[in-house]
């Protein structure tokens, strides 16, 4: 019988024999070798190549995404420019989900751009009408979902569908998913990236990034970018999100359970508007992630009703359980104001964009005292 992927995450190395449960922690650039024949033939032979705990973060990560292959990289957002980058050339167009995380979308519009390689943004509901926006030159689609911010879910099989008729490589940011609440490749996305730095290494004490693929031909392509690049991720980060790794499906539950509680009892508050957390029947698209999702997280986003700043100012200085600061996917709480407006095209969502959005990371403490500690708050505020 396969074994679930909690125990393959826990036996990853299978039955080690070395005295401690953990792979040794090797930190060296200089790898010695047995003798001077074996210089320019042995892999790894340098330290950017990765050790032991490199390969068995990369064996659990495929184990996690249902891939045949994985690179690690220093953060995520260069597992996202590495994932756009390794199939492209001068001359080449892109099509990019306008909701993707912000980061990204500067470096299609910034590095890109001087590489030679135009950008088009689409609707991040355009489903199988991307058809239209292919071009002769048009060589990959990349989404995120939910996106950044705004959590909105796209439809991955009719986009993949298009790209897969047109000969297009599909790649998917799934930090939030993560190979838990959604795996992209099962639905024939060919490259998936995540941010190691959220959910996997869940303590906000490293950065890290993959970019996964199914076929031997794609990894080719990426691991040569990679290498071009100088792309690696250092032993003590390895570390740290392979260790990560073994506990995130009862983390992930364990946040997913109380983002719900938490975003059922915001969305009874009267001082907050709308909950973005596709769980939720009243959201647009939670019918697409019913169908293509296995659960949620922690992080989702709200509009809060109108308020003055003096009501927000109090709002947020009464709070105690909650920091303010960027990155999600640890064990704290973390509540942050964004502006979408910032990082989409204004023709399309920000035509409705409300005039507040707030992005919530529900972390580890028990629920009812986060509960408690908005409530406090909202009271303090008069809302
Ligand atoms: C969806 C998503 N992708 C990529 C990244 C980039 O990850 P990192 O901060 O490790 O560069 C982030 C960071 O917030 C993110 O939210």
């Amino acid at each position: 019988m396969a074994r679930k992927l909690q125990t393959r995450l826990t036996h990853i190395a299978g039955k080690r024999l070395s005295a401690t449960v953990n792979p040794p922690l090797e930190r060296g650039s200089t790898l010695l070798m047995p003798d001077i024949n074996a210089l320019y033939k042995a892999t790894p032979s340098y330290g950017r190549m990765g050790h032991t705990v490199h390969r068995e973060l990369e064996t659990g990560l495929c184990q996690l995404e249902q891939a045949g292959h994985a690179r690690l990289t220093p953060n995520g957002l260069s597992a996202c420019a590495l994932a756009l980058a390794s199939f492209v050339e001068a001359g080449d167009h892109v099509l990019i989900a306008d909701n993707i995380y912000g980061p990204t979308r500067r470096f299609c519009t910034r590095r890109l751009h001087k590489m030679g390689v135009r950008t088009s943004f689409f609707r991040y509901d355009i489903g199988a009408d991307i058809e239209s926006l292919v071009e002769e030159r048009t060589r990959l689609i990349y989404l995120e979902s939910p996106g950044s911010l705004t959590f909105d879910i796209c439809d991955t099989p009719a986009i993949v569908s298009v790209a897969e008729k047109a000969g297009l490589i599909s790649i998917l940011d799934n930090t939030w998913g993560c190979g838990i609440a959604f795996q992209p490749l099962a639905l024939g996305v060919d490259v998936s990236v995540q941010a190691l730095t959220k959910y996997i290494v869940g303590h906000a004490d490293a950065l890290g990034g993959a970019v996964l693929s199914r076929t031997p031909a794609h990894a080719h392509q990426i691991n040569q970018t990679a290498e071009d690049w100088g792309l690696s991720l250092g032993p003590d980060e390895a570390y740290l999100a392979l260790r990560g790794l073994r506990t995130l499906p009862t983390r992930y539950r364990v946040h997913e359970a109380a983002g719900l509680k938490l975003a059922h009892w915001l969305q009874d508050h009267p001082a907050i508007d709308r909950v973005l957390h596709p769980a939720l029947p009243e959201h647009r698209e939670h019918a697409l992630w019913l169908r293509d999702f296995k659960g949620s997280n922690g992080l989702f986003g709200l509009v809060p009703k109108p308020m003055n700043e003096t009501q927000k100012q109090t709002f947020f200085s009464s709070l105690t359980l909650f920091g303010f600061g960027f990155s999600w996917g640890g064990f704290e709480s973390l509540l942050i104001p964004a502006d979408p407006k910032t990082v989409r095209s204004p023709d399309h969502w920000m035509s409705q964009a409300p005039q507040d959005l707030w992005r919530i990371h529900v972390g580890l403490e028990d629920v009812e005292d986060l509960i408690c500690d908005l409530d406090q708050a909202f009271m303090r505020a008069g809302l």
